[in-house]
């Protein structure tokens, strides 16, 4: 199993990949309207020679402060086939893709999703605290790529693609 940049030869199977875990398209469609827009950062699939089995989506995101916006990532969606599911690819793409957004020079990653796994990789909701976003809660969390980057309040603004 690998861990590589997906290409634009993976995109059919992306999709299959992301229904499957989902269980439904909204997300699938989700990743097209954020690729056709222009507004992927990095994308990642988990892969064999002959079949993928996960994949990843960092999307650019806005942290508007005093008027200067601050680069950042959104996280999502993220997806493994439901049979491959408990084997460390959901993790391994995470740890892929946070690398990746610091190499870009993102100052931080936002996700909303589940409480008790994204912890693992280091985002809290204590480090989203700060934000002025379209969410909160246990579920919104962020990681800090650039010490300080949360410190200050700003307001998140998500690629057009979410509709927030
Ligand atoms: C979330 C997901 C990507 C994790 O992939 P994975 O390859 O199973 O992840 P890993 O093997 O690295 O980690 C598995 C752990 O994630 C945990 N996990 C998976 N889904 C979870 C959920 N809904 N809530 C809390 N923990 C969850 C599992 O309990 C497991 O914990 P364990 O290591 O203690 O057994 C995968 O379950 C998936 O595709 N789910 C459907 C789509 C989805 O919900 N995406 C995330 C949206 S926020």
């Amino acid at each position: 199993m690998l861990i590589r940049d997906a290409t634009p030869r993976d995109f059919p199977a992306i999709r299959a990949v992301i229904r499957h875990a989902f269980d439904r398209a909204d997300e699938a469609n989700l990743v097209e309207q954020l690729r056709d827009d222009g507004d992927v950062l990095c994308e990642f699939v988990a892969a064999t020679d002959v079949a993928l089995q996960g994949h990843i989506l960092y999307s650019r995101l806005t942290i508007v402060r005093d008027g200067e916006p601050l680069e950042a990532a959104a996280l999502a969606p993220v997806s493994v086939l439901p049979h491959f599911q408990r084997r460390g690819l959901g993790g391994d793409l995470i740890r892929a893709g946070n690398a990746r957004c610091a190499e870009l020079g993102c100052a931080a990653i936002i996700v909303l999703g589940h409480a008790e796994y994204y912890p693992r990789f280091g985002f809290s909701a204590a480090a989203a605290e700060s934000l002025e976003a379209p969410f909160s809660g246990p579920h919104f969390m962020a990681l800090e790529l650039k010490a300080g980057a949360l410190k200050a309040s700003g307001r998140v603004r998500y690629a057009k693609a979410f509709g927030v």
